[in-house]
């Protein structure tokens, strides 16, 4: 070992480094020279078993050999990459990919409810919310709907306690006529005990019902409530409020039909068609849309709420039969499914 041979080695080791073009070469370089079992290793040892006054001659040379050749390499990584999936060298001044991406857009059922939404409270009616896990207070005892009622069945309803023994049994709700109660109650608590002002909302949600699972059924779907109360409400007043949804909604030639029926929480009551041209390939036909009423003085009374002084009307209709008529949807499922190539097309 000479001081030449030293520096003739770094020559050499630092040209094949000079010629290391890819992380894997560099990689069995620095395995060649600067491993465990290297060429430069090997040279240290040796460097060690050496008498000492030659390793005074020579230590020098081997120090720069070795600095020369690890500076080198640290350089030569750095500008080859460290290996591994980032290695390759990027070139920030090349074009970059183009991708485009869909743009998302709400979806139709949200989409019909913001605009149900939206032309009610052109009309004044603001938007109210309750919870879905309800209790039967609130989905019947307060609705007028008592104790032994065929509605109150297991069979049509998802309870979540046991309605034989609970005192106040919970169950997913089964209409949105729920928050009716809950605005009225929440009313009366902020007015102390008594209804100060009238009530103009509108609840747009989810209800649940065991209903076998078909193209015009499902278990899960959405109905939108409206609520009026005040000093005089009449059925006039209803069916004004119904037409003008109806018009500013499905346009000028749109109608409204109330046909009697019953429903334990208006008194009277009525089923809700509207006339209207779903789509500008269809005729303008009738089209059963809900149930609504006067609201029931027995329900006015449970909610702290004087019939005497305030007298108004409710209504509710499915969300679900509107949108599929308006776009032309013809099976329910496709409203949940979440497949994109229904989702996309409307
Ligand atoms: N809650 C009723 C249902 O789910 C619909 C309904 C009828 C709501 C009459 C009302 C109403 O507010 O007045 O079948």
């Amino acid at each position: 070992m000479t001081p030449e041979a030293l520096k003739q080695y770094a020559d050499d080791a630092l040209a094949t480094l000079e010629a290391c073009a890819a992380p894997d070469t560099l990689e069995a370089w620095r395995l060649a020279h600067l491993g465990p079992k290297g060429r430069l290793r090997e040279i240290e040892t040796n460097f060690r078993s050496l008498p000492k006054e030659q390793k005074a001659a020579i230590g020098a040379a081997l120090n720069q050999a070795k600095k020369a050749v690890e500076e080198a390499f640290a350089s030569k990584k750095a500008s080859v990459g460290a290996g591994g999936p980032d290695a390759e060298a990027i070139d920030v001044t090349e074009p970059g990919v183009v991708e485009t991406h869909a743009l998302g857009r709400r979806h139709v059922l949200m989409r019909v409810r913001e605009e149900l939404v939206e032309v009610f409270a052109r009309m004044g009616f603001t938007v109210a919310d309750g919870p879905e896990l309800e209790d039967d207070d609130h989905n019947f005892v307060k609705l007028n709907i008592p104790d032994g009622h065929p509605a109150r069945d297991p069979i049509d309803n998802f309870y979540v306690d046991d309605p034989r023994t609970a005192a106040r049994p919970r169950m997913m709700r089964s209409q949105t006529s729920t928050v009716q109660v809950r605005v009225m109650e929440d009313a009366v608590r902020r007015g102390g005990g008594r209804l100060r002002e009238p009530i103009r909302i509108v609840a747009p949600g989810r209800v649940y019902r065991p209903d076998t699972v078909d193209a015009t059924h499902s278990f899960m779907f959405h109905q939108l409530e409206g609520l009026y109360i005040d000093r005089g409400v009449t059925l006039v007043d209803l069916k004004t409020t119904l037409l003008q949804f109806a018009k500013a909604y499905f346009g000028p030639e749109a109608d409204v039909r109330l046909r009697p029926s019953f429903f334990p929480f208006t008194e009277p009551s009525a089923e809700l068609d509207m006339k209207i041209r779903l789509r500008p390939d269809q005729p303008v036909r009738w089209m059963e849309l809900g149930g609504c009423g006067m609201v029931d003085p027995a329900v006015l009374t449970m909610c702290g709420i004087d019939p005497e002084e305030w007298t108004g009307f409710a209504f509710g209709f499915g969300i679900e039969r509107l949108a599929m008529g308006k776009y032309a949807v013809p099976d329910i499922r496709l409203l949940f499914g979440n497949d994109l190539r229904f989702l996309e097309s409307i």
